[in-house]
């Protein structure tokens, strides 16, 4: 996580640097800091706090030179402070860093041995003081990080400048993403495109164990053993949409209105309307070639992205009889998975940049098997490696909370499903052509599911005082309780389960009292019955039903102290429906509990941190 941004140019550090650094903020909000030259030396400001503190003290704060770098923090090692905040200054030496060093603590010890005075608790800080110590002898700012890289073991980033050098920047990639910006008389390097394209459109890739030296308007790109590198500049193609929150109050319940919209969005590019067909050419040139060898599919995700790979699972296996299995991505590399050249891999990403995911994905290539990607941000490290693509094209999601890029890789599973189906001949052309029309009259029913918002916004006080909330759900459905249980945690970080409802009396039954909501899931599908007979198990128990079930379901009525009708679907678009009101609810009792909704305690949007 963390953002960083170094910039060299004719326009005032401060604003391309705090400019960068907000748009970089969804990677960490606990700290940040700015480094940049000042007469002749480096001036550091640095805010515990989100980012608009910050801003706040650089307001009176001028700065005369050209080159800077900052930095927004997410705490790995060290409590968020200021004295932890990036950048870390040694002898001149200006650092800031994304990822982790694994062997921080014999570089400590041996630093502490030598006389160094360490300042913070930070593994970044050490990298400072090696590149500090090393740069007297090699007096060069360029050698002294090439002399220091093999000292660092672990995936990390790092931008430093030094008072010696006011034109330079130095920044190395080994893991976290890290990109240059080739502007007119200008650099700026950056971990994520965002920061950049407001000032330019050319971008260097910064690849693992890259170097990148910015000497005032040149730079020179260098694998980590020093050899030059030549690479071409990519122009790119880049709308930049304004994170508005129109007239919402927080992104979070923009996002979850939105999605009828995007929904309906992320499907229009794979369905041909007039032929009534799906149309996948778009994912690779290749795509029919790779597809027509795969006998099993298996999906690599993390959080809620790893959620809709479960449902995806529901989908392909039912819809096209392939078997698939659900991985979680910071599980996958560690356990020797047996990769097979007839599996497609499939992983699913909103930010296209968690680490896990995309170490999971280099695995994969490694072994020369497929790859495919569900992913929203367009030219993400995911995006610009695999074989096969398909975006969710939901806009940007700036909730730290996951909620429209779910529902759009939901209906792109649904399509993905439907099109292998009648590739490996399972389903025949009337099923077909059933599928894909239930799939493009399905975005409008999302607009029936978003009247719960006054419901729960309501409700919101007397769901707060339960003590905890147990979520249960089968087939399709126990997905979307895993995803409800995760919403309620990371918003109004109260105590959530999500269960599979048939597994509930091997252990978590025990949990259930009176102060125990239950929130089933249970649309009528093929499961419905089994999940009502868990039900009256729980309600036998004393516990509280808040029900999600289709139209008017007397049975589940009876059982429930709130009821929430779905309009009838699908069973294969349930799971869309139905999170939906599951949204809110966490939405609404984090919001009645006075915390921040859309930067929740702890996370960041993009884990780019194993
Ligand atoms: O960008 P990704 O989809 O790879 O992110 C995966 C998870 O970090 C993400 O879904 C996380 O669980 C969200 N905070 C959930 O709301």
């Amino acid at each position: 996580m963390c953002g960083i941004v170094g910039y060299y140019g004719h326009q005032n550090p401060k604003n391309v640097i705090m400019s960068g650094l907000k748009a970089l903020e969804y990677r960490g909000y606990d700290s940040a800091g700015v480094a940049i030259f000042d007469k002749g030396g480096v001036k550091r400001v640095r805010a515990e706090g989100k980012l608009e503190k910050l801003e706040g003290q650089l307001k009176n704060v001028n700065f005369t030179g050209h080159t800077g770098i900052g930095h927004t923090r997410w705490a790995t090692h060290g409590i968020p402070s200021e004295r932890n905040a990036h950048p870390h200054t040694v002898d001149g030496v200006s650092l800031v860093h994304n990822g982790i060093i694994e062997n921080y603590v014999e570089i400590k010890n041996e630093l502490l041995k030598s006389g160094a005075k360490i300042q913070s608790d930070t593994d970044s800080e050490l990298v400072a003081h090696l590149i500090a110590r090393s740069l007297k002898k090699t007096k060069s700012l360029l050698k002294s990080v090439f002399a220091v890289l093999p000292k660092l073991k672990g995936a990390f980033s790092i931008v430093v400048i030094s008072e010696e050098y006011p034109d330079e920047i130095v920044a190395f990639k080994n893991g976290p993403p890290l990109l240059l910006g080739v502007g007119k008389g200008e650099n700026i390097i950056a971990s994520d495109l965002q920061a950049i394209v407001p000032y330019t459109k050319n971008i260097l890739y910064i690849e693992d164990n890259e170097v990148i030296h910015v000497d005032g308007k040149e730079y020179a790109l260098y694998s980590h053993k020093g050899k030059k590198i030549k690479r071409k500049v990519e122009k790119i193609q880049w709308n930049q949409e304004k994170a508005e929150k129109q007239g919402y109050p927080h992104f979070m319940l923009k996002e979850i209105y939105e999605q009828p919209r995007t929904v309906a969005q992320a499907l229009q590019p794979y369905v041909d309307l007039e032929k009534m067909q799906l149309k996948m050419e778009s994912l690779s040139p290749k795509y029919e070639d790779i597809l027509s060898k795969v006998n099993r599919i298996v999906v690599v995700a993390c959080g809620t992205s790893y959620y809709s790979g479960m449902v995806g699972e529901y989908l392909i296996e039912k819809l096209a009889k392939i078997p698939v299995e659900i991985e979680l991505a910071s599980e996958f590399r560690y356990r020797q998975p047996i990769i097979s050249k007839s599996t497609l891999y499939l992983f699913i990403s909103q930010s296209g940049e968690t680490a896990d995911t995309i170490a999971a994905m280099k695995l994969v290539k490694e072994h020369g098997a497929p790859t495919m990607a569900l992913c929203n941000v367009r030219l993400s490290t995911l995006d610009r490696s695999v074989d096969l693509k398909m975006y969710m094209n939901c806009d940007s999601e700036i909730g730290v909370a996951s909620t429209k890029a779910f529902t759009s890789s939901l209906i792109l599973l649904n399509v993905f499903a439907t099109y292998l189906g009648y590739l490996k001949q399972e389903l025949n052309q009337k099923e077909y052509v059933e599928q894909i029309r239930r799939i493009v009259d399905f975005p409008s029913l999302i607009d029936k599911v978003l009247a719960y918002n006054s419901f729960f916004k309501s409700t919101a006080e007397q769901l707060k005082k339960f003590k905890g909330f147990l979520y249960i759900g089968r087939g399709v459905s126990y997905p979307i309780a895993l995803e409800g249980a995760l919403k309620l945690k990371e918003l109004a970080y109260m105590h959530a389960e999500g269960y599979s409802a048939g597994e509930m009396k091997h252990g978590p039954i025990a949990l259930i009292d009176k102060k125990m909501a239950i929130v089933v899931v249970a649309p009528e599908d093929d499961v419905f019955e089994k999940t009502l007979s868990n039900l009256e198990e729980a309600c036998a128990r004393g516990g509280q039903v808040i029900a999600i079930g289709t139209e008017q379901n007397e049975k589940m009525k009876k059982l429930a102290l709130h009821y929430l009708s779905l309009p009838q679907a699908h069973w294969s678009l349930n799971p869309i429906l139905a999170v939906v009101p599951l949204q809110l609810m966490a939405y609404h009792v984090s919001d009645s509990l006075g915390y921040d909704v859309d930067q929740p305690r702890n996370l960041a949007k993009s884990v780019t941190v194993e």
